[in-house]
């Protein structure tokens, strides 16, 4: 269902009820995390993001209020986040995307090790990628990803190629811009560590190329050895097409 034919809702429909009360020191996880990473966004993160977050309202004082969130950003795009339980697999993973739907964890990394968390939790979730779906043509490319992967999840080696390219494509991509590179993926953004890493020469940079990205195998529980950099954001919303034209 495209946005044309999609019935007009007022506001978004919302578990955010079912997010947890978070603890004092869950919510000064999140400010010591936000505080981490605030200094070098300007000069890491593509602008969408920076711009998302305060269109979101999202800041460092607690672990946000997700109706809140959810309801500029259904205004702005029709997402939202849906609180899930654990880690969606990949063909519900893709069908919540078709719904635009974006699943956020229902908890925060220990305060002991913020560098580390065992599945995405809220700050990887709501931090790292609900601000760019702020933007029209990333929430569209996100949408159009769902439902296009979701034609092909019965296929397992063809859901590995969909699962690979949201890896390069949407947790891991850079960009390059009038400014220098940038940072343009929730994996690398919710990550101190990542970030800095990402633009430093320590891993290998390629052009972004889709048919070097659905045979490229990625670990999770690594820093990215390769990574890929998209010429400009439009490479990225306009690949859809190629990518399932190539499955084979
Ligand atoms: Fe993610």
């Amino acid at each position: 269902m495209n946005a044309r034919n999609r019935p007009v809702e007022l506001a978004p429909p919302s578990n955010a009820a079912d997010m947890r009360a978070f603890s004092t020191v869950e919510h000064d996880t999140w400010r010591r995390l936000f505080a981490r990473l605030g200094p070098c966004r300007e000069s890491q993160a593509h602008p969408l993001f920076t711009q998302g977050l305060g269109v979101l309202g999202i800041d460092g004082a607690a672990i946000p209020n997700l109706d809140a969130v959810n309801q500029r950003l259904f205004a702005a795009t029709g997402w939202r986040g849906v609180v899930v339980a654990g880690l969606e697999d990949g063909p519900s993973f893709f069908a919540m995307l078709a719904r635009r739907e974006f699943p956020i964890g229902n908890f925060i990394r220990d305060a002991r090790d913020l560098s580390y968390t065992p599945e995405p939790d809220v700050f990887h979730d709501l931090y790292g990628h609900l601000p760019l779906l702020v933007d029209a043509r990333y929430a569209a490319f996100c949408e159009e990803f769902g439902v296009v992967a979701s034609r092909h999840t019965d296929d397992p080696a063809q859901l590995r190629q969909f699962e690979r390219l949201f890896w390069f494509g949407v947790e891991f991509p850079l960009v390059e811009t009038e400014a220098g590179r940038r940072i343009f993926g929730g994996g690398i953004l919710s990550s101190f560590g990542e970030s800095n890493y990402a633009l430093s020469d320590e891993p290998e940079v390629r052009p972004f190329d889709i048919e070097a990205i659905r045979h490229q195998e990625f670990r999770i529980d690594e820093m990215q050895p390769r990574l890929f950099v998209l010429d400009r954001p439009e490479t990225l919303f306009g690949c859809l097409g190629a990518f399932e034209a190539g499955l084979r």
